[in-house]
């Protein structure tokens, strides 16, 4: 039986996570620069947003440029934006023919003005897409996101706007970047690396993490299955007994 056969259409997690790493390795491994691993990631990540469409996975987050990125040599910065641009430009007819709905969470604000430019329109010309929800995690940092929910809610409650007594976790979600999502069923990271860096650490808490040695610009839609396969495979407790689930 092929992989793909092998997955059950009714038990796939209803947001997947995918910390895509290993680029510049992969790059260095060819003797190339690491911007050129960026640009040869771009393709596995069309690949996976088509393969996670198919599927009918209904919310894929990628964590494409984290706040602690913008530390990298501006050659490399500079390069990550273009590619963003371009990728923006080139796959919007992909994301209107599979009825896929593109946002962002992150520090948009800090994005170029013209990669601020292109991702608003890309955005507002899928809004109404209903397939899936595809969110781009830029500039992005899970603390930062965190402090910036602490500050909205403190000030909401000095305005007697809202309770100090009803605060809940679903206060605290209403303040975050990913309020429209629900939480991470899977969190897959590749190139080996058992970290989570900064990523999505409140809506992470009971997702399954898959990780995989594979560098980034090698995942394919194979690499896909096998992770969807092994988190079929696994138990989700929430804290329940065995038995319980059972
Ligand atoms: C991590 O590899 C990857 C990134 C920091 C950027 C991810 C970007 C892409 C996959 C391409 C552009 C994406 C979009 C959405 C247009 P790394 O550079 O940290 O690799 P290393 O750990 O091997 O150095």
């Amino acid at each position: 039986m092929s992989l793909a056969n092998k997955i059950q259409k009714d038990f796939l997690p209803k947001h997947l996570a995918i910390i895509m790493d290993g680029n510049g390795r992969w790059a260095k491994l060819k003797g190339r620069l690491r911007v050129f691993g960026h640009e040869s990631g771009t393709k596995s990540v069309k690949q996976t947003v088509e393969t996670c469409a198919e599927l009918g996975i209904q919310y894929l987050t990628l964590y494409a440029f984290s706040t602690e990125n913008w530390n990298r040599p501006k050659l490399e910065v500079d390069a990550l934006m273009r590619l963003l641009v371009s990728s923006l430009k080139k796959e919007l007819k992909l994301l209107l023919k599979n009825n896929i709905k593109l946002q962002a969470i992150g520090n948009l604000d800090t994005l170029p003005k013209k990669a601020k430019k292109e991702l608003f329109e890309v955005m507002e010309k899928t809004k109404d897409n209903t397939r899936m929800t595809l969110t781009l995690a830029l500039s992005y940092g899970s603390r930062e996101e965190i402090k910036n929910a602490v500050k909205e809610i403190c000030h909401k409650v000095k305005n007697n706007i809202i309770l100090l007594e009803s605060i809940d976790e679903s206060i605290i979600n209403q303040h975050l970047y990913t309020q429209n999502l629900p939480d991470v069923d899977l969190l897959i990271r590749t190139s080996g690396e058992h970290r989570i860096s900064n990523f999505l650490l409140w809506q992470i808490a009971y997702a399954e993490l898959y990780f995989t040695n594979v560098l980034w610009p090698d995942f394919s839609k194979e690499h896909l299955y096998e992770a969807l396969i092994n988190y079929q495979n696994r138990e989700r407790r929430f804290g329940k007994t065995s038995e319980q689930i059972n």
